[in-house]
């Protein structure tokens, strides 16, 4: 099935990014106002927390965004000396935010697919998934010809609406649903208002143990999809991000990530 290529050439595109940019002026943001004079320069992170366990609130704990990709970000700006300020937005208006400099950079489990390329210049690949249809246990659903017929939800702006339409294309009556939020396709799920969604594996993995009604299997063909940390075309930061995160792999401070968000049982 062809359902992949666009993710492979994701992940190879990547590696051929040109370094580029000379520009600081995001450096100027203003701080949070009012306190004493700080040093350090701010620096605004974009993201869409309806992403447990890449970003999400907690609720039960606090209203703070918490996640991944979160500790990934107070990490590389603890280490380059700036302040972080995460700002939460619908995961569809990020590149536009990247693009007029209201963002400095966005965390949000975002893969470099060829298009946002275009618009934002990706860090390296840190984290890669698979992708999985979710869907009520009692459904029926087993495979992908069985999503012929059907009402299949993924996130709006996502990766994961090219996938959808190239299933859509190979299965007949494939009506895809989007959505702003992951949580909104679970509940749609759970109301039998959509039949199925295309969900990335460790989130999937969240809902599906929250959710004994729900089931999932891999797109097989699908291959991994990486994430990547987007930044405005020619932003310095892209390079300095990309030290860090290497620095991370190396002495296993992004293994610790890992096990602390994606294998906690
Ligand atoms: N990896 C997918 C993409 O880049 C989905 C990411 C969704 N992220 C989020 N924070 N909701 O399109």
């Amino acid at each position: 099935m062809k359902i992949l290529k666009f993710a492979l050439s994701c992940v190879l595109t990547v590696g051929l990014l040109a370094a580029c940019g000379t520009s600081e002026e995001n450096k100027e943001k203003q701080g949070t106002g009012g306190e004493a004079p700080q040093e350090k320069v701010t620096l605004v992170m974009g993201t869409s927390a309806d992403y447990p366990p890449y970003e999400f609130i907690d609720t039960a704990v606090s209203d703070d965004i918490i996640g991944f990709d979160v500790d990934i970000a107070m990490y590389i700006a603890e280490k380059l000396g700036f302040e972080l300020k995460i700002q939460d937005m619908d995961f569809n208006g990020l590149i536009p935010a990247l693009q007029n400099n209201r963002v400095d950079f966005v965390l949000a489990g975002m893969t470099p697919r060829p298009d946002r390329l275009e618009n934002a210049d990706f860090s390296d690949i840190y984290y890669v998934a698979e992708q999985m249809i979710v869907f009520k246990a009692d459904s029926g659903i087993n495979s992908l010809e069985d999503l012929a017929g059907k009402k299949l939800g993924v996130q709006l702006g996502s990766i994961q609406v090219d996938l959808a339409k190239e299933i859509a294309e190979e299965f007949e009556g494939v009506q895809i649903e989007e959505r702003n939020k992951i949580t909104d396709l679970v509940q749609e799920l759970k109301a039998n208002r959509i039949d199925a969604a295309i969900i990335e594996d460790k989130v999937a993995e969240g809902h599906l143990n929250a959710n004994a009604d729900l089931a999932a299997f891999i797109i097989e063909e699908e291959g991994e999809v990486g994430s990547a940390i987007a930044f405005p075309k020619g932003s310095e930061l892209r390079d300095q991000f990309n030290e860090v995160l290497r620095e991370m792999v190396e002495n296993g401070e992004m293994e610790k990530l890992i096990i602390k968000w994606f294998r906690q049982g």
